[in-house]
């Protein structure tokens, strides 16, 4: 069956058509805020303009038609209110108007599900890293997912977003911000870690007032070493005590290359294996919301339009309770 699936959660419109595990489009279209930075109502207004341009793409590159789609799946949270609205009212739409069924999928959820069937890992310990989350995942037997740690403050993109725009940075995003940090020199910072949480607020406030005295790009490096460190510490906290093997980093801040490094060579040392999904799958995407709506649509079926709403505080671990 091929699957559509809609990702509309923050200020990335995106489509993708998945069948039988292949992605055979995944057409990814983010509004950049540019100097007024990102307003849910911007966002909005721009899924609904770029809806049916980003759909088109997204079937020619897939060489299907609507008539061809078997489910319409769509991103139903945890996210921004208003972009949301404005990506399940088309996913709505198309349903409706050619008669297809629907299913919301867990943002976070389809990140875990896509990037352990391209890295092929069954049940491994998830560390989910994004701009608004940071949590260690892990599925039990029943196939619902459990946090065992997280970030008590902000998420770890939104520290290094925030950081990015407090310096100025023209593209203040965590991937123009990795690029300064490769020159800079290291230096130590607030490291905060309770348990398997993180807590990185008192890091944030640190590097802001550090860069009024120290280079830019040294502070950078600092910020994102320390904060690499942290998380590969509660990583490892969290392998020792699920006895878990493997080990999968996914989500937008996973596609960093020094993470990558610093948490391959940790399980190396470990014995334990490691995976990451290629970067397409690590930023916000539909093919991966198509994905995971098909193992969700064999699961519980198609999900009445009346329940087809945003969920915008839709964590994880509350799947049970809201499809089950
Ligand atoms: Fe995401």
């Amino acid at each position: 069956m091929k699957v559509l699936g809609i990702e509309c959660t923050a200020h990335t419109l995106s489509m993708g058509v998945i069948e039988n595990g292949r992605a055979l489009s995944n057409v990814i279209d983010t509004y950049s805020g540019a100097s007024e930075g990102l307003i849910p109502r911007k966002m909005a207004d721009h899924h609904a303009e770029s809806f049916a341009r980003v759909l088109a793409k997204c079937l020619a590159d897939a060489n299907v038609r609507m008539a061809d789609v078997g489910l319409v799946a769509f991103s139903q949270g945890p996210g921004i209110g208003a972009p949301l609205s404005a990506g399940i009212a088309g996913a709505k739409y198309l349903a409706l108007r050619f008669g297809k069924p629907l299913v919301g999928v867990n943002h976070c959820f389809a990140h875990a599900k896509i990037s352990e069937h391209l890295c092929k890992m069954d049940k491994p310990l998830i560390l989910y890293l994004s701009g608004g989350n940071s949590q260690i995942l892990l599925e039990d037997a029943g196939g619902y997912y459990h946090v065992l740690g997280e970030t008590l403050d902000i998420g770890i993109g939104n520290l290094f977003d925030s950081f990015a725009r407090t310096i100025k940075m023209e593209h203040a995003h965590g991937s123009a911000l990795s690029e300064l940090a490769e020159g800079g020199k290291y230096f130590g910072l607030p490291y905060t870690v309770k348990g398997m949480n993180l807590v990185f607020s008192g890091l944030l406030t640190a590097a802001e007032k550090a860069a009024r005295s120290h280079p830019h790009r040294d502070v950078a490096r600092s910020l994102m070493e320390t904060s690499f460190a942290m998380t590969c510490e509660v990583a490892e906290r969290a392998l020792y005590l699920s006895r878990k093997k493997s080990l999968l980093v996914c989500g937008g801040v996973a596609q960093n290359r020094r993470l990558q490094g610093m948490l391959k060579s940790m399980c190396i040392d470990d014995g334990v294996k490691f995976g990451v999904a290629p970067d397409e799958f690590n930023r916000d995407n539909g093919a991966m919301i198509a994905y995971a709506g098909s193992l969700l649509y064999k699961r519980y079926g198609a999900m009445p339009v009346a329940q087809c709403v945003p969920i915008t505080n839709y964590r994880i671990d509350r799947m049970k309770e809201i499809l089950g």
